[in-house]
């Protein structure tokens, strides 16, 4: 066998043999194949596309390229929880303490942000003392003593993927329906929890703009995870705006704060109870997916949500005060307005011109070794629908770099798009598969 029978093959439109997966996957992250080669494959993959089965074996092989994580030490069912990429995507800082607080195990893995998109990981270290770093045995200890812990992502966790991703980033082969769907589904499935929930963000912030593409990956992913024995329920949610207002590191975490406290945005606390509530469900401590909204309704009606989140932070060994105190995150020490110029209703707010102008003002890395300015980001004031004058402030660029703010504010301006109509309103979660 040899990698360039292996590319002439899927350039003609072939299928791949189990075999031919493996010797690509297995040599690629071994280093045996250069990135010439498998940028190759990859872009003969992204053009001839790969059927089912070749997309359950890659898959397959590449969850095997690493450790697998064994959560059975940990009593009950494990609910995980993935979303596609999104700008002002905070859900899970909202999602898990609620869904912990009513009995549902969350030991999650989470990455780090890259190009325009968030991590939750970064937004996470925000909190002052927050550690996103723990031993196996003091990760397993957290989740059954308070029901919930949040890491980042082990370098062992599917390292075929983690390879082929970041030569997928650079070679203009992230968007295709078999490359994310394994890609997503190898790290969760070695991850060990027992079901997952997937939000398949669909529109012009996402990898799959249109609604039929998102629902695809969105059924693929589903039934990966099926075969492999997980519960698995994808809901398609729209991004064709960031979600929320805040984007940048600690403004998220500020926003999930205020959600957990009842005064969120009203999309992202919609979501997040969606979200939940199906978590809930898949976690078998409710009957319906409508049991699990009402359940995830009341844990955060009641304050249980927040009380969670502030057992969580301090288990971690951050500082649970900047529950009650915003000024602990160290706020930004400079600020930017955005000025409409124009009469009329907001069209569009591109979210991914929202996430680079965040990237811009220091939030966000331009490459992985970057550090971040936890305290930047872009506030925005007003979202689509909403009706706006000129002189109206559209939305805050913060951060603590004045050239770094002027770019990002230029960035965040070219995305509102405003007209004279009031826009039809997208419904949030337009779909939920796998049920
Ligand atoms: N997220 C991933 O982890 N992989 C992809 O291919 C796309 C989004």
């Amino acid at each position: 066998m040899n990698i360039v029978d292996i590319i002439t093959k899927k350039r003609d439109g072939g299928k791949l043999s189990k075999e031919e997966i493996e010797f690509f996957v297995n040599g690629y992250t071994k280093g045996e194949i250069p990135d010439y080669q498998a940028s190759a494959l990859l872009m003969a993959i992204y053009f001839q596309k790969m059927d089912k089965e070749e997309t359950f074996q890659l898959t397959d092989v590449m969850r095997r390229s690493g450790d697998t994580i064994d959560l059975t030490a940990i009593t009950g069912i494990k609910v995980d929880k993935h979303s596609t990429g999104g700008v002002g995507d905070k859900t899970t800082l909202i999602v898990a303490p609620l869904v912990a607080a009513c009995g549902v195990p969350i030991a999650k893995m989470s990455g780090r942000g890259l190009g325009f998109t968030g991590g939750t990981v970064d937004k996470m270290e925000s909190i002052p003392g927050f550690k996103t770093a723990m031993e196996p045995e003091e990760f397993l200890a957290q989740v059954n003593s308070i029901g919930m812990a949040v890491i980042g992502q082990t370098g062992h966790i599917a390292p075929a993927d983690k390879k082929i991703y970041a030569l997928r980033d650079v070679t203009g082969t992230v968007e295709n329906l078999s490359l994310i769907s394994s890609s997503i589904m190898s790290k969760k499935l070695a991850a060990g929890s027992d079901a997952i929930v997937l939000d398949v963000k669909c529109g012009d912030g996402a990898f799959m703009k249109t609604p039929e593409d998102a629902s695809a990956l969105g059924k693929t992913m589903c039934e990966i995870g099926q075969a492999a024995g997980k519960k698995t329920v994808a809901l398609i949610t729209d991004m064709n705006q960031p979600l929320g207002q805040a984007v940048g590191n600690s403004l998220e975490v500020i926003e999930a704060i205020e959600t957990l406290k009842g005064q969120g945005p009203a999309d992202i606390t919609e979501l997040s109870l969606r979200l939940a509530g199906t978590m809930i469900y898949v976690g078998g401590k409710a009957s319906s997916i409508e049991e699990g909204d009402a359940m995830a309704k009341d844990a955060l009606e009641s304050g249980r949500g927040l009380e969670k989140l502030r057992q969580f932070i301090e288990a971690q060994g951050g500082n649970p005060q900047v529950l009650d105190d915003y000024s602990l995150f160290g706020p930004a020490k400079l600020s930017l307005d955005i000025v409409s110029d124009s009469y009329g209703f907001v069209q569009k707010i591109k979210a991914e011109s929202i996430g680079l102008a965040s990237q811009h003002t220091g939030a966000g890395r331009l490459r992985k070794e970057d550090p971040v300015d936890l305290s930047a980001g872009i506030y925005l004031h007003k979202k689509v629908g909403d009706k706006v004058a000129a002189g109206d402030v559209l939305a805050t660029a913060y951060g603590n770099d004045q050239a770094k703010l002027e770019i990002g504010a230029a960035e965040a301006m070219r995305a509102f798009v405003i007209g004279d109509d009031a826009p039809e309103k997208e419904a949030l979660v337009k779909e939920v598969l796998g049920l």
